[in-house]
């Protein structure tokens, strides 16, 4: 896959997952604004956006070999300012207390969540860890959840949590390895998305929180993915202002 890249402002280059739906669509529909960025969306459905700086790659993260097919065309040469991936395709999984799962939603929701997103970090940094003229970014989407259990949520949680622990890791290694990438792993408040309509969809017996989410639909207290995907643009228009790795866009 090829971009051409407009020398009279570098060209930045953002690879979104989950860029069919949610916070990833409008973090997409947010980015091609600006005429100087081009726009890598991935996700297993996909609507061709009529404009040549998007390209969509239909595929599904939580399949290994997909994800090896399509790799090379997720991270493209170029002659580019800035480059910044944005890990962000999720699903909350079934909702259900260990022991009443399936072994195949288990499977999945940690091959969704945590392994396709490590596969990408580390394929971005094999790329483009040498282009040191260019701004490099990893920015892996991860949820207030990390950092609590809930029941009915034990899966999505703690692949959650893998993520933080996985960015704090690799921006620990990209400092030893001076290679100038910089990750970040960010919450992004409760969005008003199909995720929070399959949450309210789950039975009170296997998530004792339900009426609170209900309550947060009815109260009209979701923030928008227009607001999310805002938070993540400003990061990543000045991460060097962002002092850590895990970040939350309700604190900033
Ligand atoms: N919404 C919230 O309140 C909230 C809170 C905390 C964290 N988050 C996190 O924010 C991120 C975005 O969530 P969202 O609320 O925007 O969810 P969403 O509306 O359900 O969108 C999820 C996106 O991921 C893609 N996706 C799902 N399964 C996939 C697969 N197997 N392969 C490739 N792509 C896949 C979906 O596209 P296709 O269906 O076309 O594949 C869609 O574009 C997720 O990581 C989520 O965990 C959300």
């Amino acid at each position: 896959m090829e971009f051409k890249t407009n020398n009279m402002s570098k060209t930045a280059l953002y690879i979104v997952t989950g860029s069919s739906k949610g916070i990833g669509k409008a973090l997409v529909q947010q980015l091609l604004k600006d005429p100087n960025n081009q726009v890598i969306g991935v996700a297993r459905s996909q609507e061709q956006l009529k404009n040549p700086r998007f390209k969509g790659l239909a595929m599904d993260l939580s399949n290994l070999q997909e994800i090896l097919k399509n790799v090379d065309a997720m991270f493209p040469s170029g002659d580019f300012g800035k480059i910044a991936l944005v890990n962000n395709a999720g699903w909350i999984g079934e909702i259900e207390h260990l022991g009443k799962m399936s072994p195949e939603s288990i499977y999945k929701i940690f091959a969704l969540n945590t392994i396709s997103p490590t596969i990408l970090m580390n394929a971005f940094i094999e790329k483009y860890a040498g282009l040191k003229e260019a701004e490099r970014l990893i920015v892996n989407i991860s949820s207030g959840a990390a950092k609590k259990a809930i029941d009915g949520w034990a899966c999505y949680s703690s692949s959650k949590a893998a993520i933080n622990l996985l960015s704090e890791a690799a921006a620990l290694e990209a400092e030893l390895d001076e290679s100038g990438i910089r990750v970040f792993s960010v919450a992004p408040g409760v969005v008003d998305t199909a995720m929070q309509s399959d949450i309210r969809a789950a039975d009170k017996k296997s998530f004792s929180l339900l009426d609170k989410f209900v309550g947060l639909k009815e109260n009209k207290l979701l923030s928008t993915p227009d607001h999310s995907a805002s938070k993540l643009i400003a990061l990543m228009e000045e991460p060097e202002r962002f002092k850590g790795v895990l970040q939350d866009v309700r604190e900033y």
